[in-house]
């Protein structure tokens, strides 16, 4: 990715929130882009620049990392910002001491200002997010020192000409009291950088880098989520494409799924088939009870009957496909930097299913108009192209659907069963106005029996999870705070109106060490 003419170009030394460093540029209405440290050597060797640098965070130690950082120090006209690990390696390449802390600070910490930095900057006591073990103990005769924490540890310095600064904390990060004004203070009072990023040049940068002739046909597997459905839109409304979008329905579907695509079918203006494979795919599942070999059939499955659609429609039609468009967002496309480097160890938790797999297998060239914005800039054009606000603020919902969220064999009964309590929780969430407050809400259902009453018969049936997590990006999550009141109404809703059903449990484990699905 070339970063000339961005704003600000993040060079990821490896922190867990370097995508969060572009998000907040973004959001300050300013370019960014992150790139690995070695594309951007390169790229300083070419001398394309972006207007000004930020230096990521990272698991490293200044003292283990003996790339060479000359050319990018003798950048000395192009603002830097230093943030954790960036700090220190700005410290230790230009005259400062960096030291093994003897404890590290981690979490919430306060901050002093020196030289009385924030006297009119911020109002209040100050506090951030600190995550780190290693200290900058002096730095260079051509920088001050600006904050500390109680510790006396230096949590931030300035250069005393050139525009540089360095955060030993995140200020990019949730917690923290004043984490925007410490990133103004960066881009528009050291860097005077100028705000570059609304939704208009999203769109006009979309239109630059895609280049699109609207002779050409496309073709979208099409999930009605809001990736797919932005897409969709933006290729019609803004690339001028006329996409084909199939919506494979695996059975598998909730209640509302199909009352969704419905409602796009008859407002968007695009042309939206339902392909039913519903059959198939049960047939398929039949007898099948472990979690991977789930997942697994459900790809092979969906893959296999969008390419047999396809193939007929082109063989009927008589046109040919030129693009298949896709979703698919920046986080999917940043080269994530591992802090156990190129080889480090990865582990497969659960092998995920969305379309992966189509592109290569169908020879089509790859249309994604979203490939360089986050989700939430998605939704904000989704609203400036008139998309309701219900549909681009749904809760995320996986691949496999329900396949997933039924324990052990798959089968039209266990179907039924989750998908009326999950419907029933559903309209309960809007009911009692919580939808938007909750990430992600679903129901489970667990092939244990046991015992309960109704009126008065014994009864000996089967058990549904109501599981409600609140997120940030999935990767962590918390239970969300919800009323009792509302789960003894969900609850209640479910044992009386979902038939085979007695019992209904709440899960209360966060991720980690759950995951959010069950499987
Ligand atoms: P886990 O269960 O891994 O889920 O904690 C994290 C988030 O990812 C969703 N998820 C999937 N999404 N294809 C998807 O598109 C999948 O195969 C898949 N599996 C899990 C899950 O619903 C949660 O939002």
């Amino acid at each position: 990715m070339n970063w000339q003419n961005f704003a600000v170009g993040i060079i990821d030394f490896g922190s867990q929130y370097t995508q969060l460093l572009a998000r907040r540029m973004r959001e300050l209405g300013l370019s960014s882009v992150i790139i690995p440290y070695e594309d951007a050597l390169a790229q300083i060797e070419k001398k394309q620049l972006p207007k000004a640098i930020i230096l990521s965070g990272g698991p490293h130690s200044v003292f283990l990392d003996n790339r060479n950082f000359k050319s990018l120090f003798a950048l000395k006209n192009i603002p830097m910002l230093g943030v954790c690990y960036g700090m220190q390696l700005m410290a230790h390449h230009n005259g400062g001491k960096v030291e093994k802390g003897e404890v590290g600070e981690y979490g919430h910490t306060e901050l002093f200002s020196q030289d009385n930095f924030y006297a009119e900057k911020l109002q209040g006591d100050v506090s951030v997010w600190m995550s780190h073990f290693d200290q900058v103990k002096s730095v260079g005769n051509d920088f001050k020192v600006i904050l500390k924490s109680p510790k006396n540890v230096i949590a931030g310095f300035q250069h005393n000409t050139l525009p540089w600064l360095a955060y030993q904390f995140h200020a990019e990060v949730d917690h923290g009291t004043h984490n925007r004004e410490f990133l103004e203070y960066f881009c528009f009072e050291v860097a005077k950088l100028k705000p570059d990023w609304d939704i208009d040049s999203m769109l006009e940068d979309i239109k630059a880098r895609i280049n699109f002739d609207p002779k050409k046909k496309v073709l979208c597997a099409f999930s009605g989520g809001v990736d797919s459905l932005v897409a969709a839109v933006i290729a019609q409304k803004v690339l001028g494409a006329d996409p084909y979008c199939f919506y494979v329905d695996t059975g598998l579907q909730r209640i509302q799924d199909a009352e969704h695509i419905k409602t796009l079918q008859t407002n968007l203006g695009l042309k939206i088939e339902v392909v039913d494979a519903s059959q198939l795919f049960l047939d398929r599942l039949a007898n099948v009870a472990e979690p991977e070999q789930k997942r697994k059939i459900i790809g092979h499955t969906f893959i296999e009957v969008f390419e047999q659609k396809v193939h007929q429609f082109e063989s009927e039609k008589g046109i040919k496909f030129d693009y298949l468009l896709q979703g698919t967002l920046y986080p999917d496309v940043i080269e994530s930097v591992s802090p156990h480097g190129k080889d480090g160890p990865s582990v497969t938790i659960k092998s995920h299913h969305n379309v992966g797999g189509l592109p290569e297998r169908m020879h089509l060239e790859l249309l994604e108009p979203l490939r360089f914005l986050f989700k939430d800039e998605v939704r904000r054009i989704g609203l400036s192209l008139d998309l309701p606000r219900q549909w681009l603020f749904r809760h995320p919902f996986p691949g496999p659907a329900l396949g997933v969220r039924i324990m052990g064999d798959v089968s039209v009964e266990r179907l039924r069963m989750v998908r009326e309590a999950d419907h029933i929780l559903y309209q309960e969430m809007l009911e009692h106005n919580l939808y938007d407050s909750i990430w992600q809400a679903f129901t489970v259902f667990l092939p244990v029996k046991t015992v309960g009453v109704k009126g008065d018969e014994r009864a000996y049936e089967e058990v549904i999870c109501v599981r409600l997590v609140n997120s940030f990006d999935g990767m962590t999550a918390k239970i969300s705070q919800v009323p009792f009141p509302f789960l003894e109404k969900v609850s209640s809703r479910i044992a009386n109106e979902v038939k085979g059903i007695t019992r209904v449990v709440y899960d209360i484990t966060s991720k980690p060490p759950g995951t959010i699905e069950w499987e």
